[in-house]
């Protein structure tokens, strides 16, 4: 049944079935957000192994055929998550896997839009801005129906420390890590609100707070997938999480606003390149790029940022 025109039945087809893939579906499953996930990945057997273990959550949570499939199940699908990917070795930068990624995406996107999908990709594997790029160009897709998580998983991180740092709710920390999903990202301070007040106001109260501080917390943002890393071997519950609550947005139709690797057609300065900013996402994809206005340090950054994904960006597809 074709989930694109009836808002009533929603159809994902996960593509990687790995630790993220198999996480966001967990993720899924656990909060019933859509009523078919089907899994596609390589090694069929842990597909198959997979539905059936995921299958068992849902007297849990809610109703949700879940099951193994190929690419030809993407035909009717709201949306395909693209998971599959070598992830990062220690020592390893995300930048460091696009050759190796940049071929396994092109296995996949093909027979997906053979499939007849026309729904939106959402684009998780790294490094996710070159890939979402990629996607794009490869698929012919408009713009719009292409995305990457992008800084959804550094926001939400930078959420945690700073909330950590005042012993409050992360929900209650409202801003962003901004760029590439990657190690020139960075915190825009300037925007970053908690309870309506500036990052400047709360300093006055909490003196401990320096910009030495704040520099100190962005750091920590940008390094703390390879802490993970380096002593658990890779990261996914963090990622699985968001990329479930993007699902969520795009599906419920809920036009929030999310930090989300979209493509660039100058906002930012930034020209023909997907990088990260909140976005406001609905049914039908990106609703709007909220182009925040940064200060002379944050254009900087987000120069920088830019300028590290221009250097692969359109490797292979000049
Ligand atoms: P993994 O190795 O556990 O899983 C990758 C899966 O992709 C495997 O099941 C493999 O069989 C499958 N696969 C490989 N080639 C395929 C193909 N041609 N078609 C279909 N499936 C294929 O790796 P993990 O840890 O799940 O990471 C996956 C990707 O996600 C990596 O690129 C990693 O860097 C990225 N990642 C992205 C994050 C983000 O915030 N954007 C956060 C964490 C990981
Ligand atoms: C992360 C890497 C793996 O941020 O992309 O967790």
């Amino acid at each position: 049944m074709s989930s694109i025109t009836d808002k009533n039945h929603t159809k994902v087809i996960l593509v990687g079935d790995g630790a993220v893939g198999s996480t966001f579906a967990y993720a899924m499953t656990l909060q019933g957000i859509a009523n078919e996930i089907g899994i596609v990945d390589v090694v069929k057997d842990k597909t198959r192994g997979d539905a059936l273990d995921l299958s068992d959550a849902t007297p849990f949570s809610a109703p949700t055929h879940i099951y193994s499939t190929d690419y030809s199940d993407a035909k009717d699908a709201d949306i395909v998550v693209i998971t599959a990917g070598a992830p990062q070795k220690p020592g390893e930068t995300r930048l460091d896997l696009v050759n190796k990624n940049l071929n396994i995406l092109k296995s996949i996107v093909e027979p997906v839009v053979a499939s007849g999908f026309n729904g939106i990709f959402l684009v998780v594997a790294n490094p996710v801005d070159i890939l979402t790029y990629g996607t794009w160009k490869l698929s012919g897709f408009p713009k719009e129906r292409v995305i990457g998580s992008g800084t959804s998983l550094d926001t939400a991180r930078l959420q945690k420390f700073v909330g950590q740092e005042l012993n409050l709710d992360p929900r209650s920390i409202h801003g962003y890590m901004l760029g590439e999903h990657g190690d020139s990202e960075f915190a825009a301070w300037s925007h970053l609100t908690i309870g309506g007040l500036t990052m400047a106001e709360i300093q006055k109260t909490h003196p401990e707070l320096t910009d030495e501080k704040l520099q100190e917390i962005n750091d920590t943002v940008v390094h703390a997938a390879y802490e993970i890393i380096n002593t658990k071997g890779a990261t996914f519950y963090g990622v699985g999480t968001a990329a479930a609550t993007i699902c969520k947005a795009l599906l419920r139709d809920e036009n929030t606003i999310l930090p989300l690797s979209v493509y660039m057609d100058g906002q930012y300065g930034v020209k023909d390149l997907y990088i990260s900013s909140p976005t406001v996402v609905n049914r039908n994809g990106v609703r709007q790029i909220l182009e925040v206005p940064l200060n002379d340090a944050e254009k900087e950054k987000m120069a920088n940022s830019a300028a590290q994904l221009e250097k692969v960006a359109h490797d292979g597809f000049k």
